[in-house]
């Protein structure tokens, strides 16, 4: 009797414990940042996106001069919030950054990109950034999605 009263004691404090130590971590997480906190994270993501309308605009990720833009105007039509979803040019469920490689390998004529270089995440910074605002659309396969319109300059502050 006294054994089990043991082992549920210990499992009390066992489940107590893993909780606190959750909340903790939960608050943590979500904890407010300092304004120069997020400046700093904001400016390290246009970094990215910068550098991924550069490739977007850069004929050397192919070998036949053509770039993203030539087809892509602004990321137009690469709809990149509806990925994953079954894209019919690669035959089964793909990932935007597997339908980016197929670009490049395809219309491009190019060597596809390992797919957590950083070359690989500018691209899809700057597609997603192009979009920013869309509700996400996994699966849609049904229209082709403008990117978000500014008035001037290259679509993003
Ligand atoms: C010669 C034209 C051409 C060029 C250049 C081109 N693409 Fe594409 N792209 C296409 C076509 C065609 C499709 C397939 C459209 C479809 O499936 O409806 C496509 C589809 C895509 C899609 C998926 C869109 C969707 O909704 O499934 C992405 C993402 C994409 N391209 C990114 C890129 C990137 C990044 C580059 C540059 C590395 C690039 N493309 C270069 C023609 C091009």
């Amino acid at each position: 009797m006294r054994g089990t009263r043991t082992l549920v004691l210990l499992g009390l404090g066992a489940f107590l414990g893993f909780s606190i130590n959750f909340l903790i971590n939960v608050a943590e997480a979500r904890k407010p940042f300092e304004e120069e906190d997020l400046k700093a994270m904001n400016e390290a993501l246009m970094e990215l996106v910068k550098k991924g309308d550069e490739l977007w605009h850069s004929p050397k990720l192919g070998n036949n001069g053509l770039t993203c833009a030539n087809c892509h105007p602004d990321a137009a039509n690469t709809n990149p919030h509806t990925f994953p979803k079954f894209q019919d040019n690669v035959g089964k469920v793909a990932t935007l950054r597997e339908m980016i490689n197929w670009c490049i390998q395809r219309p491009l004529e190019g060597k596809a990109l390992p797919e957590d270089s950083e070359e690989m995440k500018a691209l899809e910074a700057y597609a997603i950034y192009m979009y920013r605002g869309y509700t996400l659309r996994p699966g849609d396969n049904t229209r082709e999605y403008p990117p978000v319109k500014v008035e001037s300059g290259p679509g993003y502050p």
